[in-house]
C-alpha cells in the first residue's frame, strides 16, 4: 500500500490473441496470480474474449475489464456495445478514452464524458485514459492537454462515481514504442493530474484516486516507475500479452 492507495496492474490486450490464445494466457495467470494480495490485478480483454476468459477467472483475484463501451443504452448502432450487454458477464471495469479511440476513432473528449458517465451509471468502475502527443508536449501544451482531458470527463460526477474511477496517464508518445517516460516526467504528470482532480473535487478524493502510468512498461522499468510518488499502478499493452512478461511487471512491484 502506497499512500493508501492500492497499487494496480491491468494488462490492456488490445485487438490482440484468438479467444483461444486468449484463454490460454488467462489460465497461465489464474495459476500464478489467481489469489494475489498486495496488488490490484485485471485484464481488459477484446468483447469476444469475455465470456470465455471470464469463466478461467470468476472467483480469482483477477478482475475482467472490457476495452470500451457505447454510451447509449440501446439502439440503431451496429458493431457497438453496450453497458447491458456487458454487466451479466462478470465485468467490473471498462477502459475509457484510450489514445487509440481518441486518435483512430476520434472520439471527442465530449464523448469520452458521456462514456464515462454511462460506464459509471451501469455499475461499472472506470479506467479513464488521458496522455498528450508528443507535438503537444514538445510545444509546451502537456498541462493544458490533460488539464482539459481531466476536467471535461470528470467534472460533475458525484462523489460516489469519482470513487469508481481510474485515472491512466498513457502519453501518446510513449504506448507501443519502447519509448517509456521517465520515471520523474511520469510523475510530474501524475502530480498535475491529481492536483487537477483535488481542484475539482478536494484533496481527500485526490488522494484517495488511483492514477496508473501506460505506455511501454516492461519488467526493467516497472519497480521504478511505480516506486514514484503519485504513480499506483500501470496500464500494460505489449507486455501483458506474455504469461512470463506480464509476470515480470507484477513480481517487480510485489517482490
Ligand atoms: P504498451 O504497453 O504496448 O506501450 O501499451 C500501453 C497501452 O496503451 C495500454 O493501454
Amino acid at each position: 500500500m502506497k499512500k493508501n492507495r492500492e497499487l494496480f496492474i491491468a494488462g490492456n490486450w488490445k485487438m490482440n490473441t484468438s479467444v483461444t490464445e486468449g484463454v490460454k494466457l488467462a489460465e497461465g495467470l489464474k495459476e500464478k496470480y489467481g489469489n494475489i494480495k498486495g496488488v490490484r490485478l485485471a485484464v481488459a480483454v477484446p468483447f469476444t474474449h469475455i465470456i470465455e476468459v471470464g469463466k478461467v477467472i470468476k472467483g480469482t483475484s483477477i478482475e475482467l475489464a472490457a476495452q470500451n463501451m457505447n454510451e447509449n443504452e440501446k439502439g440503431a448502432f451496429t458493431g457497438e456495445i453496450s453497458a447491458l450487454m456487458l454487466k451479466d458477464l462478470g465485468v467490473k471495469l471498462v477502459i475509457i478514452g484510450h489514445s487509440e479511440r481518441r486518435h483512430i476513432y476520434g472520439e471527442s473528449n465530449e464523448t469520452i464524458a458521456l462514456k464515462v458517465k454511462a460506464v459509471l451509471n451501469a455499475g461499472f468502475e472506470c479506467i479513464l485514459c488521458i496522455g498528450e502527443t508528443r507535438e503537444e508536449r514538445e510545444s509546451g501544451m502537456l498541462e493544458k492537454v490533460l488539464k482539459l482531458q481531466v476536467e471535461s470527463a470528470l467534472c460533475g460526477l458525484s462523489t460516489d462515481e469519482i470513487k469508481r474511477v481510474i485515472i491512466a496517464y498513457e502519453p501518446v508518445w510513449a504506448i507501443g514504442t519502447g519509448l517509456t517516460a521517465s520515471k520523474e516526467d511520469a510523475e510530474n504528470a501524475h502530480k498535475f493530474i491529481r492536483k487537477t482532480v483535488s481542484d475539482i473535487f478536494d484533496e481527500s478524493v485526490a488522494q484517495k484516486i488511483i492514477i496508473q502510468y501506460g505506455g511501454s512498461v516492461n519488467a526493467s522499468n516497472s519497480a521504478s516507475l511505480l516506486s514514484a510518488e503519485n504513480i499506483d499502478g500501470a496500464l500494460v499493452g505489449g507486455a501483458s500479452l506474455s504469461v512470463e512478461k506480464f509476470s515480470g511487471i507484477i513480481d517487480s512491484v510485489i517482490a
